[in-house]
């Protein structure tokens, strides 16, 4: 019998096939037996009639346990009624293995219940949701980018200095030498677009931030995109069109996900370029007169996100911040040295910042004085003032943190469930 996957039902009504899973639930009634069963790909209900089987195999589904694998022959018979249209006549049923009593039930469980238990909690129908979400997104960055002629050129892990402040570092030991883990591929990128034009990396980076929040992760993935000869207009416009470009393909291609997860796609439909766009000082004048108790030439908070993404049904780019509180390489503004040419893209419905960008400082000695300002070491950063010296030209990038992303679309209050296993402040297990 053809093994096939749940996903490819439709193409065998009528047909006997296999089908290889595990048994999410059954029911009994009389002499039917109704497995559930799910592959990864799909659920169907599998059917067994005691008349139909042999004594025994009516015996396994009559003792089969929640999350036991089984390979499971049958007719495929189509039917309204069924969640996914069709369901499964079985014929055949074999057991692999008789799972221990699971220990996910459909009762409520607490979520440190649930996050101890995180590589079986994977198996439920909103976690499984979310993760092919995350999938979908992960393959539409990278359409997105290579359609657009990006070269996907990786940075390193192991990096001999901070790109985001040294306050957030993962620390090891290189032989003896200090080394970090990477908080962003930024840097390396800048060197990769003076060789390929636009670059982007896509790789796991790090920040060992003490902030227990339900958008921080010490480890997640981010997307980096950077432009020779871009500047910040150039790359708020790509922005825009990968945020798009995103929801949109999640809206056809995950609607099922997006329906099991309860989201409310009709925010989503509203996520076409163009969005608002607004400066810092812009922001801050509503946020004074919304009563805001952070002082103005500070960094935002979370709740000034809030309130400003609140006040549009799309994602809200904030741009301009004053410099002292963004990264060293941001190149000032001609019009006002005092902000850098930055940007914040924040998610509507309060899901905060999901893309931080910027134009660069291309000038050698804009960018030494920057070093030496923020004490970062200057022999660490020699190959990356060196790119300033042979040809320097405006550059821009952005990145995108896929799990708040993720979050967002999904309409989920955690980051936590938007990665298999989500690395956070004093949790590492499993
Ligand atoms: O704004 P950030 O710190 O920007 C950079 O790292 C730049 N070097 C990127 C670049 O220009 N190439 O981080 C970018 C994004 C944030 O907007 C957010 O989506 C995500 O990365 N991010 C986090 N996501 C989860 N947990 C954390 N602790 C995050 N910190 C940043
Ligand atoms: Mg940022």
């Amino acid at each position: 019998m053809p093994h096939v996957y749940v996903e490819d039902i439709s193409k065998h009504e009528g047909q006997e096939v296999t089908l290889k899973g595990w048994v999410y639930n059954r029911t009994d009634k009389g002499k039917l037996r109704f497995l559930m069963l799910r592959d990864g790909s799909g659920l169907i209900q599998a059917v067994v009639f005691q008349k139909a089987v042999a004594p025994d195999v009516f015996t396994a589904a009559d003792t089969v346990t929640q999350e036991s694998s089984v390979i499971v022959t049958g007719k495929v018979r189509a039917d309204q009624r069924a969640p996914g249209g069709y369901e499964l006549d079985v014929t055949n049923l074999e057991v692999l293995q008789q799972a221990d009593a699971y220990p996910i039930t459909p009762k409520e469980h607490g979520t440190a219940f649930l996050m101890e238990n995180r590589h079986l909690w994977l198996r439920s129908s909103r976690q499984h949701a979310a993760l092919r979400v995350r999938s979908e997104i992960i393959k539409g960055c990278r359409d997105f980018f290579d359609d657009r002629g990006f070269v996907l050129v990786d940075t390193p892990i192991i990096t001999p200095a901070a790109c985001e402040g040294t306050t957030t570092l993962f620390e090891l030991d290189y032989f003896g030498e200090k080394a970090f883990l990477t908080q962003s591929g930024q840097l390396y990128n800048e060197a990769d677009c003076m060789a390929f034009g636009k670059v982007y990396c896509f790789g796991p980076t790090f920040r060992a931030e003490k902030s227990k929040t339900r958008r921080h992760l010490m480890e997640f993935w981010m997307i980096e995109p950077e432009v020779a000869f871009a500047d910040l207009d150039d790359i708020m416009r790509l922005a825009e069109d990968l945020i798009s470009y995103l929801v949109a393909r999640v809206l056809e291609k995950r609607g099922e996900e997006l329906k099991r997860l309860e989201r409310n796609t009709a925010l989503l439909e509203n996520v076409r370029p163009p969005f608002p766009r607004i400066s810092y000082h812009e922001a801050f004048d509503i946020l004074e007169k919304e009563g805001t108790e952070t002082a103005r030439g500070a960094d935002l908070g979370a709740p000034d996100e809030t309130i400003l993404s609140s006040r549009y049904d799309k994602p809200l780019m904030v741009h301009r911040y004053p410099k002292d509180v963004k990264a060293f390489y941001m190149q000032p503004d001609p019009q006002n040295p005092d902000v850098a040419l930055c940007v914040d893209v924040l998610a509507p419905e309060g899901y905060g910042e999901i893309i931080g960008g910027s134009q660069r400082i291309h000038d050698h000695d804009l960018l030494l004085k920057r070093i030496k300002e923020h004490n970062l070491p200057i022999e660490a950063f020699q190959w990356y003032l060196d790119i300033r010296k042979y040809g320097t030209v405006p550059h821009s990038g952005f990145g995108m943190g896929i799990e708040r992303v993720v979050a967002w679309i999904c309409g989920l209050e955690h980051v936590r469930e938007t990665i298999p296993f989500p690395r956070m402040l004093y949790k590492i297990y499993p």
